[in-house]
């Protein structure tokens, strides 16, 4: 298949290209286009044959369901059975924005986009070309992140082009993306709102709006014993081709153990990688340092981390090492996906050490 790539800046919309990729959508074809937090793979979310096209595309499990992107608030009573009262207060408040909510799906949503699930994750994006595209698109686009199963999800054009030229119709190239971790998942189908995946919207806001919010005990444990909720955080994901290590402690600490591991894995022929804060990067003896923002910069280290990840597996690193982050504010989400890229290999470096 011939993907065609176009661009699009979000301040000079070309009505007659969206036009294009909305047509695309309407016949049953795919388009990955730019969103605030990462690029997505479009599809009709409303045409089963459109969602096992984009499973087919990813290589991803079909019981994996999508999430169905709106560009108006009175779409979503389309999609749901009823709309709660907790829904209605955040889409007031968060939404266009990078937040997901899962609720009771309504019997017009096909199984296939749900991966046979009887609820249904919807979410309206504020990037202006996601949302022109929707519109054109019809108004329901079901849309994973635009990589391959298993890849960190693309926050630059180039990589969903790596990823997806040849499988797909067309890439909206949009530029560089804001966030840079996917949307803030709560599921608000049981008693007490829950985030099953950590993003820019973060426990602390959802509890300024809702009051009691409930974590998915897993996100952040390792040996938690549960299954996560939302299906796509059970499979290994955002995994960079090396192997990763957490390095968590007090910063000198870190610093020293660190380069003792990277010491280590150059005596046995490995290529090294840090991830590094500014504020540490020239300490580190490794092959490849990466600097992902200063330590008290949580909206750059979210922008820049899968860009790094894609970067270690370019340069054929073997060993990644990296610092820990703090796990509040989006913080939790960094640790999230950065504990899911490391296969939750992480080492506490207490003082006496
Ligand atoms: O920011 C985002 O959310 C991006 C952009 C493109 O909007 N999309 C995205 O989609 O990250 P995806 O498919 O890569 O991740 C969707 C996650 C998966 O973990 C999936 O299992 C979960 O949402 N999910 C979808 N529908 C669900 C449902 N009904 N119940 C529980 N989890 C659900
Ligand atoms: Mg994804």
């Amino acid at each position: 298949m011939q993907t065609l790539v176009v661009t699009q800046d979000e301040n000079r919309i070309d009505r007659q290209t969206i036009m294009q990729a909305g047509e695309i959508i309407r016949n049953g074809g795919l388009v990955a286009f730019p969103t605030e937090t990462v690029y997505g793979l479009g599809g009709d979310g409303l045409n089963p044959d459109s969602s096992r096209k984009i499973y087919a595309a990813k290589g991803r499990p079909s019981d994996n369901p999508l999430i169905i992107h709106i560009y108006r608030m009175e779409d979503l009573q389309v999609l749901v059975k009823e709309i709660p009262d907790n829904a209605k207060k955040l889409a007031e408040a968060f939404w266009p924005g990078p937040l997901t909510m899962i609720l009771p799906k309504a019997d017009l949503v096909p199984k296939e986009t749900t991966g046979g699930l009887d609820t249904v994750a919807v979410r309206m994006p504020s990037h202006k070309v996601a949302l022109a595209f929707i519109e054109a698109a019809g108004g329901f686009v079901a849309a994973p992140s635009a990589n391959l199963s298993g890849k960190p999800s693309p926050t630059l054009a180039k990589y969903v082009v790596e990823d997806m030229d040849g499988r797909i119709d067309m890439i909206i190239d949009g530029g560089d993306i804001a966030i840079g971790l996917e949307s803030t998942i709560v599921d608000l189908t049981g008693d007490v709102p829950m985030i099953l995946r950590p993003g820019y919207i973060t426990l602390d806001m959802l509890k300024d709006v809702l009051g009691e919010v409930k974590c998915d005990p897993t996100l952040l444990d390792g040996d938690c014993k549960e299954r996560p909720k939302a299906p796509g955080m059970r499979y290994r994901h955002y995994a960079p081709k090396g192997d990763m290590l957490i390095v968590d402690g007090e910063a000198e600490a870190v610093v020293r153990e660190i380069n003792r591991c990277v010491a280590d894995s150059r005596k046995r022929g490995f290529k090294t990688g840090v991830i590094a804060t500014g504020e540490n990067a020239d300490k580190y003896e490794a092959d490849v340092v990466k600097v992902v923002g200063g330590r008290n910069e949580e909206t750059a280290i979210a922008a820049s981390l899968y860009r790094i990840l894609r970067e270690f597996d370019d340069e054929e690193v073997d060993a990644i090492y990296s610092e820990s982050f703090a796990t509040d504010g989006i913080g939790q989400a960094i640790m999230n996906r950065l504990l899911k890229a490391a296969g939750h290999k992480y080492k506490q470096i207490r003082e006496e050490e």
